[in-house]
């Protein structure tokens, strides 16, 4: 055998070597590359300090496994004769009339401001300044409970009921939730098996289930719609009457996707290192059609919302008669925290074959 020869052959297997691993690595990439990925982006954020008054729009905001930092830590009860009421927009629309506003304050202590201007008074407003992180050691235990989950808070001094029962007209207390979190009730998400999915991260091997925790918040930490959607429900609203996204309470707002009601079937958004994972639909209620700027019950088109949407939109068979429009998601990520900026990429890395299904006990 030649020298040539043998050379010749080494060539011949190095070359097929070379092509195999060529072909395995694109092999490789498709495979990896999640199918149909799109890519989208935030374009709002909304945080909301005192559950159902009107929030705070930022341009960044810290998330973690509970949502935004600050969102829904506050909530407001009224007062009855046989104990409290939690109030939300849909039997309260004149909490509408507060809009508050989180400033950092330069000694490290973060207030929202809520200025309360109530429509007919013409300018005349009145602002209470409460701290985002009030000291609970002096403050009285307070048990709230909301869609059957209850947690233990803490009533603030009287000045701060004082000031917001004066303003509605009627008795009212704010609760504060201070380090406590409630329990989600999806039933789906109480089962062991797959409240691990969304656990946290085990530290060192401690890997205990855990079902998410959420905050005020009705039923989860982030509430995710999608802006091509907002403007499919503008079109039905007379042209100079838009929807106004923030009745749809979100606290993200992504742009970019082709359809109107793509995200019905959104399974995982990644923002960052963070994947938002999207559990259920959000199924609406009456507090859609209130005005804004009335506080009371929409009249002409503003009030007929539910209504347009209940023609299409009951696409969810856990809730068969209210209207769905956005998604709840829940926190996966080796971080606890991340910071979401308007502007950053939000990619739809996983699709549902089917619709979700709501099946939290008691709501829908
Ligand atoms: C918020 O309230 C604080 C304390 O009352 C006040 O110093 C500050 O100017 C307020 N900020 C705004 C924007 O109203
Ligand atoms: C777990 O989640 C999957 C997908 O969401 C669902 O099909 C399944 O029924 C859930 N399991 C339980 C025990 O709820
Ligand atoms: C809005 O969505 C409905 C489906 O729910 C669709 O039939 C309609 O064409 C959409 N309208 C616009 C303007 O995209």
């Amino acid at each position: 055998m030649s020298d040539t020869l043998l050379t010749e052959r080494g060539l011949f297997v190095a070359g097929a070597a070379i092509a195999l691993f060529i072909v395995y690595q694109a092999v490789l990439s498709l495979k990896t590359r999640p199918t149909r990925a799109k890519s989208l982006r935030i374009s709002e954020i909304y945080v909301y300090p005192i559950k159902s008054l009107r929030p705070t729009k930022l341009t960044s905001a810290l998330a973690t496994r509970y949502g935004f930092e600050h969102d829904r830590v506050f909530m407001l009860l009224q007062v009855v004769p046989d104990g409290y009421k939690n109030m939300a927009v849909s039997k309260y629309p004149d909490m509408t009339q507060f809009l508050t506003s989180i400033e950092d304050r330069k000694d490290g202590q973060a207030v929202v401001n809520v200025t309360f201007r109530a429509f007919g008074s013409g300018q005349k407003t009145n602002t209470l300044s409460v701290p985002l992180a009030p000291e609970t050691g002096k403050l009285e235990p307070f048990n709230v409970d909301m869609h059957g989950s209850p947690t233990a808070a803490f009533k603030m001094p009287n000045e701060y009921n004082a000031w917001f029962s004066e303003c509605f007209g009627y008795q009212v207390v704010l609760v504060y939730l201070g380090n406590n979190k409630r329990e989600v009730l999806w039933t789906d998400l109480v089962q062991t098996k797959n409240a691990s999915l969304l656990a946290q991260v085990p530290v060192l091997g401690s890997a205990i289930p855990q079902t998410p925790k959420i905050t005020f918040a009705d039923c989860a930490p982030y509430l995710v719609v999608s802006s091509t959607s907002v403007d499919n429900v503008s079109s039905r609203l007379a042209p100079d009457e838009p929807m106004d996204v923030t009745k749809f309470r979100p606290n993200i707002v992504l742009s970019g996707a082709d359809e109107a009601w793509d995200e019905d079937y959104w399974g995982k958004v990644r923002i960052g290192s963070v994947d938002l994972i999207m559990k259920h639909n959000c199924v609406r209620c009456a507090s859609i059609n209130v005005d804004y700027e009335t506080g009371k019950p929409g009249t002409g088109e503003s009030g007929q919302v539910l209504k347009k949407l209940q023609k299409d939109r009951r696409i969810d068979k856990g809730a068969k008669w209210s209207p769905v429009f956005g998604r709840y998601a829940f926190w996966r990520g080796r971080n606890n925290e991340q910071v979401f900026r308007v502007g950053d990429e939000a990619v739809v890395t996983d699709r549902n074959k089917d619709r979700t299904v709501f099946n939290w006990p008691g709501i829908g």
